[in-house]
């Protein structure tokens, strides 16, 4: 693999067990993260982004889910890899920061133990220095008194604080690769720009890969170099970020942007295209899976299963029509809804 890749996904179908079928949640992705680069990952709830970051983790139970596709963490295909080698991985290497502070945590266990126990497997540090390093990480994610929290069980903590033991426990390796999924989205804004600092020194002084999966494009546009757009379990667009928010081709990414209360602070209800992502057992397998959320574009107007395709350097889009319909820009729609 080229040096500076990471890693690099071809192809990856995450199926689960559901009745006595296999239902894909994640379906053909393909996409790659490079050292020193952070890529973000959009997507309504139940796009498939947790279910993407799980598979590459390893994470999924084996008994009722497979994976097909190569995830190679730079030469190695680990979406085989067996799971002593993933352990080996995982809070090493390759750290993530779950969505779900809660299920993350043993509610057992005490912070202090729960974050030792991750230096404890991947370093030689003796019980002194361990400690010493756990109060500096809790120290790092913003906890404190953080002797204190040393000592506590998770039920004792808030969400925030809980989510910020996770953040703990993902970076106190200095993983090579960390998965970011929403990992401010519990926190309030002082901590969560602090949280965001932390993943971005991650890449820059250890030239670490990230991918940060969130619901805010505020986050995206100032974390981001590229952005995946992701939809039903597959890409429906992925750019560098500049290019993305200036020139988003799929309807989806378009409603996405002009739905943004951050780009668009007033007029929030403008073109969100309605509907919900539809559960895994009544995805349309083919034809495109968008159609339904765009009723009035004319059936006759789709290609029948749009391929991911390259239309400028890196920018890829999963939708053959967008240039056959009209779509307004934020000004022509306000004036069409009455807005000034
Ligand atoms: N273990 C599982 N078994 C069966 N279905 C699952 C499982 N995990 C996820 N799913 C389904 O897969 C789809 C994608 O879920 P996923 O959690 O990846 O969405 P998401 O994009 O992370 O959403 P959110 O933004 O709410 O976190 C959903 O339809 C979900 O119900
Ligand atoms: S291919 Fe057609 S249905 Fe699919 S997103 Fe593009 S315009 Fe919509
Ligand atoms: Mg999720």
């Amino acid at each position: 693999m080229d040096k500076k890749r990471l890693l690099r996904l071809e192809n990856v179908k995450t199926s689960f067990l559901i009745g006595d079928d296999y239902y894909a949640a994640v379906d053909g992705v393909s996409l790659d993260v490079g050292k020193n680069e952070i890529l973000g990952i959009v997507g309504e709830s139940g796009s498939g982004k947790s279910a993407l970051a799980f598979s590459i983790m390893g994470l999924h139970p084996k008994k009722k889910s497979k994976i097909e596709g190569h995830i190679y963490y730079k030469d190695e295909d680990i979406a085989t890899a067996s799971d002593r080698r993933m352990n080996k991985l995982r809070g090493g290497d390759l750290g993530m920061i779950f969505q779900d502070p809660l299920s993350a945590l043993n509610p057992l266990m005490t912070m202090g133990d729960q974050i030792g126990e991750a230096l404890l497997l991947h370093t030689k540090l003796g019980k002194e220095e361990r400690k010493e390093k756990v109060i500096q990480l809790l120290n790092q994610v913003g906890i404190p008194r953080p002797e204190l929290v040393y000592n506590q069980y998770p039920h004792e903590l808030s969400g925030g604080m809980r989510q910020r033991v996770v953040i703990a426990i993902a970076i106190a390796n200095d993983p090579t690769f960390l998965i970011a999924d929403e990992p401010t989205t519990a926190l309030d804004v002082t901590i969560q720009s602090q949280i965001l600092d932390l993943i971005r020194r991650l890449k820059d002084d250890l030239d670490s890969g990230i991918i940060l999966i969130t619901h805010d494009l505020g986050v995206v546009a100032e974390m981001a170099d590229r952005v995946a757009v992701m939809y039903a379990g597959q890409i429906v667009e992925i750019a560098p970020v500049r290019e993305l928010f200036k020139n988003p081709k799929h309807p989806y990414t378009r409603s996405l942007l002009q739905s943004n209360p951050t780009v668009n602070e007033a007029k929030t209800k403008l073109h969100v295209i309605q509907g919900v992502v539809p559960s895994l057992v009544n995805l349309p397998r083919t034809g495109c899976r968008f159609a339904s959320r765009i009723p009035w574009t004319p059936e006759s107007a789709h290609e029948e299963n749009p391929e991911l395709h390259e239309i400028s350097p890196g920018h890829l889009v999963r939708c053959t029509c967008y240039k056959e319909f009209y779509f307004p820009t934020k000004a022509e729609g306000a004036a069409a809804d009455g807005i000034s």
